[in-house]
């Protein structure tokens, strides 16, 4: 999971993927945080696509650097707690303009039956599970 969170770190930005009826959608995305051992990405909850995960939980997230790309496939469980919010806005000072862990529209989400595959065109895709 700590490869997963450093890699999308360093990538600055990789693509999530949800599902609305049967159209799927896609937008860029940034933030990644370990939290509680759990992995969590941060949205809120006025967007599409936060509306989207609670029709539809299951979401699979692409990232590309250096050669190499990263897909995780799993399903997003929110978790409305007050410090998963703050841990989040202290990983990411720049969304504390936009987002406060008390308002009403900050979401943060952590993923579960993950899958994570590393891949390049060089050598065999590397699966981890988390
Ligand atoms: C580089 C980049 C990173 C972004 N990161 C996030 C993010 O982590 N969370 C988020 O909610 N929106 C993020 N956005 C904004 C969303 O892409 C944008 O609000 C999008 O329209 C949301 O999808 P939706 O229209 O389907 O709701 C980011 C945008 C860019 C360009």
């Amino acid at each position: 999971m700590k490869r997963v969170e450093e890699f999308l770190k360093k990538a600055g930005t990789y693509y999530l993927a949800t599902v609305d009826g049967d159209q799927p959608r896609v937008r860029p995305f940034g933030t990644a945080n370990i939290f509680e051992d759990k992995l969590y990405i941060q949205t809120g909850k006025s967007k599409d696509v936060s509306k989207q995960i609670h029709a539809n939980p299951k979401v699979e997230l692409c990232a590309f650097m250096n050669g190499e790309w990263l897909r995780v496939a799993g399903e997003l469980v929110a978790d409305d707690r007050r410090e998963a919010k703050q841990a989040m806005l202290d990983a990411y000072p720049s969304l504390q303009g936009m987002y406060s862990a008390d308002d009403d529209n900050t979401e943060v989400l952590y993923l579960k039956n993950a899958t994570a595959t590393f891949s390049s065109f060089t050598k065999a895709p590397e699966v981890e599970k988390f």
